[in-house]
């Protein structure tokens, strides 16, 4: 692919700036002149993930992420690099050279996917909104217990069992493969054309935060499967990344969320009066989701199904919404399967009261693991009070687990005091090890082992030291890369002993040379997301340090003179076999 050019790229990072990219993804905290999260690409407790403003950089002093807004970008939502540029560009009308891709692989721009989706949505309102058409689909809402406003707020509408959308949309000016590019149609594997997907179904649009239809959900009005079907991921749609009537839940959410299973959970709640319900798209909650919610909201409250299904979901989502620092909770209905059906037989007082109830992760957690082990044994009651120690022993803040502690002691009716002994010995032996192969890493690091992204850093530990050096520089203040490129600086790619440095050094002038300036941006197609790591990083190491002319001169003295000394060595070695070989020689 040919490079992108960096007067692009810095069009592209003026109307994205990272702080503004990233914290669509994890809340950041100003600490000075830059920012700070928790990283989103490692779990960690104490935030060493930060994102500098004045470089338009992020790097992640725990686990070595780093780089600018697009590998930012490609690492969070797995992209390779022309995507990842797309996405940004796209966002803020700039426009990037296309590459000549293949004739008809031409993508449908989003714009005119969401007017598209948007008219789509207008026809199945309409639809229900028929006298005659819509007069099953709305006996069938109503039934459901679905007001005229509720219908109304939602967008429902109606997919007759025909082709009258693909019909009414093409005499709007949408092509079929428009249709079937934003997963209003889909082409038939049997005949080879496209035919109309949602048909014979109830339909419920799904909403971004801005406003925009993005999708659909279609549910049956009569037994026949599936039940429900839902559009695939789009130009405009990622599931796993969206939540139905987030739309609306965003604005009543800063307290908590509740998060349902299905469409009609969370019209029902929202009708109730609980404005804060969402639902995942037909799959498990994603870590984007996770995310997300943790944006909006300090606790989310679990309603899934209380089936055995339901339960290993609730664990998994646990799992996910803690780890983005959620305070999570799980309520358990009583005499019903879902928030929806609930409500139908008790009423908003009682799922209200239900929602006071619902109990916090812990207390959940007791449950299932008392659920797993005969405690009426007391080998039974040893196993469980053993899972018990080892999930306290890494969790939370001492205060969090002196509180489950109490709890756990209650629960088991054993002493506190052989609760917290049994935990602290875990804590201390888990500290040890880590310890253990953190000092490990460290050792093995400085001596160049297990350095994957340099790898001949280990066979050139000074040469590679020294290359670091000016490699961060030049990235740092491209001025450096003018003098080079220019002449003014004598360095060039065969002065470089590794493989890394040789390549970075090549990208890096390349790029100067095609543009006269620089931006890292332009070599990310050049590196794999770790190697763009450690370049952000080499830079980043500059910071604290002199970086003056002179620094700059001496260090690039020091790495042509430690390269000398690599090839006089080298030569030494040379001259030595051919001295011993003439010997040899001689001998014979
Ligand atoms: N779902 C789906 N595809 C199916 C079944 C379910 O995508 N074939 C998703 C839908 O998002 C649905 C959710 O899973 O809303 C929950 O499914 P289920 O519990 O079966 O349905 P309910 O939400 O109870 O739907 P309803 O009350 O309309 O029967
Ligand atoms: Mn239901």
């Amino acid at each position: 692919m040919a490079r992108i050019p960096v007067s692009v790229i810095e069009e592209i990072k003026e109307r994205c700036l990272i702080e503004d990219v990233v914290s669509r993804y994890v809340s950041l905290k100003r600490a000075g002149s830059n920012l700070t999260a928790s990283c989103p690409f490692h779990s960690e407790r104490t935030p060493s993930f930060v994102v500098f403003p004045a470089t338009q950089s992020f790097y992640c002093f725990g686990c070595g992420a780093g780089g600018d807004v697009i590998s930012f970008l490609m690492r969070i939502e797995n992209l390779e690099y022309p995507e990842a540029i797309r996405r940004l560009a796209e966002t803020v009308g700039v426009s990037v050279p296309e590459d000549d891709g293949a004739p008809g692989e031409r993508t449908v721009p989003r714009k005119r996917l969401f007017e598209m989706n948007t008219e789509a949505a207008r026809f199945y309102r309409g639809m229900l909104f028929d006298e005659r058409i819509g007069a099953e689909a709305r006996r069938y809402l109503s039934g459901r217990g679905l007001s005229q406003a509720v219908i109304k707020r939602f967008g429902l509408g109606f997919a007759p069992d025909d082709f009258s959308m693909s019909r009414h949309m093409r005499s709007l000016g949408y092509t079929e493969d428009e249709l079937v590019t934003g997963f209003l149609m889909k082409v038939s594997e049997r005949t080879g054309k496209p035919y109309d997907l949602f048909r014979g179904r109830v339909m419920f649009p799904i909403i971004d935060t801005s406003g925009r239809v993005i999708a659909f959900g279609g549910r049956v009005m009569n037994g026949t499967e599936p039940k429900y079907l839902n559009s695939s991921d789009t130009p405009v749609f990622k599931k796993s990344r969206n939540l139905f009537a987030l739309n609306y839940a965003k604005d009543n959410c800063s307290e908590e969320m509740i998060l349902c299973e299905g469409y009609m959970d969370v019209i029902s709640l929202h009708a109730a009066g609980f404005g804060n319900a969402v639902a995942t798209l037909g799959t498990a909650l994603t870590p984007e989701q996770a995310r997300i919610l943790a944006k909006y909201t300090k606790r989310v409250i679990l309603t899934y199904d209380s089936d055995a299904a339901g339960q290993r979901a609730d664990e998994r989502a646990i799992g996910l919404l803690s780890e983005v620092g959620l305070d999570v909770r799980v309520l358990k209905l009583n005499g019903a399967k879902d928030p929806d059906e609930f409500i139908k037989k008790y009423g908003p007082d009682a799922f209200r009261e239900a929602l006071s109830g619902s109990s916090t992760t812990f207390r959940y957690k007791l449950g299932s693991i008392a659920g797993k082990h005969d405690i009426s044994t007391e080998e039974g009651k040893i196993r469980a009070l053993r899972e018990v120690s080892e999930y306290l022993a890494g969790t939370g803040s001492e205060v969090e687990r002196e509180i489950y502690i109490g709890q756990a002691s209650d629960f088991f009716g054993v002493s506190r005091e052989s609760i917290k002994n049994d935990v602290s010995l875990i804590i201390k032996k888990r500290r040890y090890a880590k310890k253990k192969t953190e000092a490990a890493d460290i050792a093995r690091e400085a001596a160049g082992f297990g350095d994957r992204v340099n790898r001949d850093k280990l066979t050139q530990l000074r040469t590679a030291s020294c290359e670091e050096s000016v490699l961060g520089m030049l990235i740092a203040y491209p001025e450096y890369i003018k003098e080079v490129v220019e002449g003014k600086t004598a360095l060039t790619a065969d002065d470089f002993g590794t493989e890394f440095g040789r390549r970075v050094f090549t990208a890096v002038t390349d790029v100067y040379r095609e543009n006269g300036a620089f931006d890292v941006g332009a070599v990310g197609g050049d590196f794999t997301p770790d190697e763009l790591s450690r370049i952000v990083k080499l830079a980043i190491g500059r910071e604290k340090l002199g970086n003056g002319r002179e620094v700059f001169d001496e260090n690039v003295r020091a790495l042509l003179a430690e390269r000398e000394r690599q090839r006089s060595k080298e030569d030494d070695a040379f001259s030595a076999i051919m001295r011993l070989r003439e010997k040899n020689n001689g001998n014979t």
